[in-house]
Order: structure tokens, then C-alpha cells, then sequence
């Protein structure tokens, strides 16, 4: 590292760019100009060391969305009338259930808020964050109930996703790959076969601002807005939508994300005396127990589950390592998911980690989730090799995470093979969680 404070100062200054009216900062002011939900909460976790009343309202700006069944959707739109067609996309209005004053989207994302919330509860006095804890705890709760009232129909303690976009890595090849062999509609199989997709690219909006071939395959994010349609048409009600869907997965990375979560939910309320229901700290307890399933011995790695058929969905990518992130899983275990970081073949190139193993058959390094390495994936590993005692491990990432800001800016993402920026530029999370990565190496 060069020069860290230039380098704090960098991100910081992204931060304040993309920040809207003190309330929430939108992930990159190109390409997504409302609030989103995980990428708040990474925000919050950089924006607490800049100003800790600040990250509060980065939270409480993501509360004002949240429904009245405690599900917390992955976009707050923007209410301007410039964004009308965004929010109409969506229609959250269509559920009994949605907020009165904002608009929003139908489908969560990674339940990072209970981390989020602790990392700033970290800045504080016990008594300013005693009363944080209570401030949120309501919602918190409410949240994870939610996921496994809503999530967890058979009770099985993993919870399911029924859009790519709720695992926030939209274009993940088990995903894709599910895609393909299920989901694709006759219309858009038609406009392949006639080679019409080429037409639709020019209506792009990501295009304006990205190089394509660093986004989304048009076939696939013309799926995706299909599957959006008919999540719509059911007004987001989960018992209409699980009947006649058949893409529905239990993710990997989310399901990692969400038992670390509720470590931290249960650390909040212990903080100020408020038990947990029983019957949730038991869904918790089974949660741990069921990630073993999503272990596979023969390749020894984790993998994303079909709901219906509860087969393991066995393309690679490095939501197999967030288990380390859940922080339940044996050392024996972790001592595995280490060694596919330490193999340049598979999550180990120069800029590591890429969001798929580069010897996969789906591996891009330019291609969004499908090969470039993003910030916050790479927080979360850090954050498990920690705390499974890679010491060494998390202080490598670090410094290459950092040395890839340094060299190529707050990018979206990065190619895991150069270290070149990718995707948008002045991206949120790359920025924050630079600032909170450079405060662990102050350590
Ligand atoms: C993309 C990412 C998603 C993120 C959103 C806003 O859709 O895949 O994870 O939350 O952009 O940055």
C-alpha cells in the first residue's frame, strides 16, 4: 500500500458523491440511482468510520421500506418522476403488504442488516448502542422471521430465492444454468432463433454506460424480467408464487449470509436482554445443521440446492466459500475451502477471488458475476478466515483487495486475472468497504 490515507480519501469522496439528500447513497450514479438493500449495508459498514450517525440513517433509510410482513425488498426506488418507469416495473403497490410512502421492489437480497447494524453498534458507547439495538431489533427480527415464515415452507432450516436478483451475484452460472434448461420462455427462444436478441441490445440502458461483454448475456436478462413479470402478475404472494414456479433455489451464498446474520441478531438482543422467541432460536439452530447439505464430498465444496428436487446444483463459484463467512462449519471444513483459495486454477489468480473458479467452464474474467472479483465478496471471506484463524490468508486478501483499489479505482468489479476495473465506475461498496479494510490493517 502506497499511500493509505489518499486512498481512504478516494473512497470517501465516492461515498460522498453518490450520497442523496443525507438519506441513503445510491450504488453508482450511472447505473443505479435508487437504494439497494445489501449494498446499504455494506455502505453503512465504510460510512461508520467516516461519520456513525450517518451509517445510522444509511440503515433507518433502508426501514422505510421494509413491509408490513417484514420483508425487506432489494430496491427503495427514487421518487422522482424521472424513475416512474422503474418503479411501474415493479408495482409494489400490488401487495397488501408494501409500505404506503416509498415504492419498492417485490423480492429481498442477502440479509446482510443484522452485520451491518453490529459494525456500527461497534463505533458507539454501550449506552448509545444499546439504544441503536433497540431502535432496529423490531425490524431485524421481524426480517428473519419473515424468511423462515415465508422462505422455509417445509421447515428444513434453509431458506429459498426465487429470483437471481434475491442473491444479489444476478448472473451466477447455477443460476444461469438453471435458466436454460428450465425457464426460458417460448418468446425469448423465438427471438434467439431468429436472431432478434441482437435488436434488443440497442435498448440496453446498461449499455450506455458499461461495454455489454461486461454484463449480463441479453437472452439471460430478458429471462430474468419475464421472471420479474410473473412475480408481479402474483402480486409477490409466496403460497401463488411456489405453486406453479419452478425456479426456486436454495442459494449457497445466501444461506450462509443469513446464519451469520442471525449470530448477530442473537448477539443484538443478548446486548439488551430481549429473548428471542424460542421457536426462532430453534429455526437458528437447525440452520447451522442444514448447511451440511449443501456440501458435496465428491468435489469437496458447498453448492446451491434445487428446492423441489433437492439436488445440489454442481456449477462452482465462490458463494462454495461463504460458509467460511457463516462461521458455522468445522475447521476441517474451512481447512478445505482454503485450499481452493490457495489454487491458482481454481479461486486463487492474481487478483483473487473470482467470482467463479477460473478453470470453469463459465469462467470470464470480464463477464460480471461469472469471473471478476467484487469487494464484497471478498469482505466476507476475510471476515470468515478470521475468524476460523487464517490470519495470514485474510491479511493477503486484504492487502490485494486494497492494492486492486489503489491500482484501478473504486470500480464495480475487477478482472481477476489483470486487476483491470470493470463495470460501472464509482461504485458504493468497492468504496466503503476499502475504507473499513483499511482500518483492519491500522490493527
Ligand atoms: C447488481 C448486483 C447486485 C447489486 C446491484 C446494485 O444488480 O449484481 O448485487 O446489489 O447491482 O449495486
Amino acid at each position: 500500500m502506497q499511500d493509505s490515507h489518499a486512498l481512504a480519501e478516494k473512497a470517501a469522496q465516492v461515498l460522498a458523491m453518490n450520497d442523496r439528500d443525507g438519506l441513503y447513497t445510491v450504488p453508482g450514479a450511472n447505473l443505479y440511482p435508487h437504494q439497494w438493500l445489501w449494498d446499504s449495508c455494506f455502505i453503512a459498514i465504510g460510512l461508520r468510520h467516516i461519520d456513525v450517525e450517518r451509517a445510522k440513517t444509511e440503515i433507518m433509510s433502508l426501514l422505510r421500506g421494509q413491509w408490513s410482513n417484514g420483508m425487506m425488498p432489494n430496491i427503495i426506488f427514487n421518487d422522482d418522476k424521472h424513475y416512474a418507469t422503474d418503479r411501474n416495473a415493479w408495482r409494489s403497490w400490488l401487495s397488501p403488504y408494501s409500505p404506503d410512502h416509498v415504492v419498492t421492489s417485490g423480492i429481498t437480497q442477502p440479509p446482510m442488516l443484522a452485520e451491518a447494524v453490529v459494525r456500527i453498534g461497534e463505533q458507539l458507547h454501550a449506552t448509545e448502542r444499546r439504544e441503536w439495538y433497540k431502535s432496529v431489533l423490531p425490524a431485524l427480527q421481524a426480517y428473519h422471521e419473515w424468511l423462515y415464515n415465508d422462505r422455509d415452507p417445509h421447515d428444513e432450516g434453509l431458506v429459498l430465492q426465487i429470483h437471481p436478483w434475491e442473491v444479489g451475484m444476478d448472473n451466477t452460472p447455477a443460476w444461469m444454468s438453471y435458466l436454460h434448461e428450465h425457464q426460458l420462455p417460448g418468446w425469448i427462444r423465438f427471438l434467439v432463433k431468429t436472431h432478434l436478441v441482437g435488436i434488443v441490445n440497442f435498448f440496453r440502458r446498461d449499455a450506455k454506460s458499461v461495454p455489454l461483454d461486461e454484463r449480463f448475456d441479453t437472452v439471460e436478462i430478458l429471462a430474468l424480467f419475464d421472471i420479474q413479470r410473473r412475480l408481479r402478475r402474483k402480486a409477490y404472494d409466496s403460497s401463488k408464487i411456489f405453486n406453479r414456479s419452478l425456479f426456486l433455489i436454495e442459494d449457497i451464498a445466501y444461506n450462509s449470509i443469513f446464519i451469520r446474520a442471525n449470530t448477530q441478531l442473537k448477539q443484538i438482543a443478548e446486548a439488551i436482554n430481549v429473548p428471542l422467541p424460542d421457536s426462532l432460536l430453534d429455526r437458528m439452530k437447525q440452520s447451522e445443521e442444514a448447511l451440511n447439505k449443501l456440501w458435496d464430498p465428491e468435489t469437496s465444496q458447498y453448492y446451491s440446492r434445487d428446492f423441489i428436487s433437492h439436488k445440489l446444483l454442481k456449477e462452482t463459484s465462490v458463494a462454495t466459500l461463504l460458509p467460511l463467512y457463516a462461521g458455522c462449519i468445522t475447521q476441517e471444513r474451512a481447512e478445505e475451502l482454503v485450499k481452493l483459495i490457495e489454487n491458482d486454477q481454481m479461486y486463487g489468480p492474481a487478483y483473487p477471488l473470482p467470482s467463479v473458479a477460473t478453470s470453469s467452464r463459465h469462467f470470464n474474467p470480464m463477464r460480471y458475476w461469472q469471473g471478476p472479483t467484487w469487494m464484497n465478496i471478498n469482505w466476507m471471506v476475510i471476515d470468515g478466515l478470521r475468524r476460523y484463524g487464517f490470519n495470514d490468508h485474510a491479511s493477503a486478501l486484504t492487502d490485494l483487495s486494497l492494492e486492486l483499489v489503489e491500482k484501478s479505482g473504486c470500480a464495480e468489479y475487477f478482472d481477476p486475472i489483470t486487476g483491470e476495473p470493470l463495470g460501472t465506475d464509482n461504485f458504493s461498496w468497492t468504496a466503503a468497504l476499502a475504507i473499513d479494510l483499511l482500518h483492519h490493517t491500522k490493527k
